[in-house]
């Protein structure tokens, strides 16, 4: 499967799936590594693992439109099968997100469809969530909002302020996105709605499977 990565910041995302790949545990193959901030730090992880890169700078465009154009026909041309945002941190137009319908996929630090938007980790300890997170879901044109492949929850303690919070996600951020995409290269997630169904887990039951934070205490 081959992945155009879109990062604006640190890209450690990114880097997890670079580690994926190399370790032979996600099929997929990173044909562009794009970003609208030359500065990125996630630029530099690509280039050290000789990835193609573009910078695309929203402020050299008129408009939104532009820019995203320019995205578009740069992706298209790196063969894409699959756009991966990786802390992109641009709001993306129904002109991008029409043009890969159904093959854009992001991951959020929060347990959608609670705390979308920006700053999720500092919204979730300010909002004293028990139980953190984060999601990996298809794009559509509401923000923060498509089909859900995969969540993971992490304990929030009443201490913690958005850097601990956050960085206890972000460890899970780094096993989950690489985990769907492995699916989408299996083949294995079909849509049902707003329902991601995956093939093979479909035994799956429930029982018996939570997670309570604070734990439970005898005789509960
Ligand atoms: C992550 O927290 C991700 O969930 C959000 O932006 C951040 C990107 O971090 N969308 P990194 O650039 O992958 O380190």
């Amino acid at each position: 499967m081959k992945l155009a990565v879109l990062v604006s910041g640190s890209g450690s995302n990114l880097q997890a799936l670079i580690d994926r790949i190399e370790q032979g545990h996600l099929a997929a193959r990173i044909v562009l590594v794009m970003s609208n901030n030359k500065d990125a730090y996630g630029l530099e992880r690509a280039r050290k693992h000789g990835l193609p890169c573009a910078v695309v700078e929203h402020g050299a465009f008129a408009d939104r439109e532009s820019f995203e154009r320019e995205m578009t026909s740069r992706i298209q041309a790196s063969g894409a099968e699959l756009v991966v945002l990786a802390g992109f941190m641009r709001i993306l137009s129904p002109v991008f997100i029409g043009a890969f319908s159904g093959k854009i996929v992001n991951i959020h630090p929060a347990l959608l469809p609670s705390f979308p938007g920006l700053h999720a980790q500092r919204q979730q300890a300010e909002y004293g969530v028990r139980l953190g997170g984060c999601t990996v879901h298809f794009v559509d044109e509401k923000m923060d909002h498509g089909p859900i492949l995969i969540q993971a929850a992490v304990p929030a303690l009443p201490d913690d302020d958005e850097g601990t919070l956050g960085a206890r996600i972000l460890e899970l951020e780094h096993r989950i996105y690489p985990q769907a995409l492995q699916w989408l290269a299996q083949k294995r997630l079909r849509l049902n709605g707003r329902q991601v169904i995956l093939s093979g887990q479909e035994k799956l039951s429930a029982r018996g499977d939570f997670f309570v934070w604070p734990p439970l205490e005898h005789p509960f």
